[in-house]
């Protein structure tokens, strides 16, 4: 068992799809270990896509990623970072395959719903980014 990082994204927060895609989430059978909606500041946002900062759209996906609550979790799987990924699907929702949360529920590549950590070692950094040890639960 190992431990990924999804975040739910202001898009499909506002559209009222939590609930929707916590349920995708559980049927595809990850535990939620750890979950909490919170606001990021523009700053905060910056840092977490820091990885990102010299992209073109960084100005867009920061100001997007910060003007309203997201979802942030924490799931369990067998292969939980490359499992999430697969049922997200293709950051493109135009690219993602049929069954995948981005196509039923991603409006264009910046507003795509869903987040996941793209390694192992990522995880362990985005879910340190907004959890702390005593808010998994294990
Ligand atoms: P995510 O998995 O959160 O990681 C980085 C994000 O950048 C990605 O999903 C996309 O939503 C976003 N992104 C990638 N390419 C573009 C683009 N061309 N324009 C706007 N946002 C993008």
């Amino acid at each position: 068992m190992n431990q990924t990082f999804a975040m739910i994204k202001p898009d499909a927060v506002e559209r009222g799809l939590t609930g929707k895609i916590i349920n995708r989430i559980e049927e595809a059978g990850f535990t939620i270990v750890a979950m909490k909606k919170v606001q990021l500041s523009l700053q905060d946002a910056q840092n977490f896509y820091a990885v990102h900062k010299e992209r073109p759209f960084f100005g867009e996906l920061t100001q997007f990623m910060s003007r309203s609550p997201i979802v942030a979790l924490v799931l369990q799987k067998d292969n939980a970072y490359s499992a999430w990924r697969d049922l997200m699907g293709a950051t493109n929702p135009t690219e993602a395959a049929d069954g995948t949360i981005r196509k039923e529920f991603g409006q264009s590549i910046g507003e795509n719903a869903t987040h996941g950590s793209d390694s192992e070692e990522n995880a362990i950094a985005e879910i340190s980014f907004f959890f702390s040890q005593f808010e998994i639960n294990r």
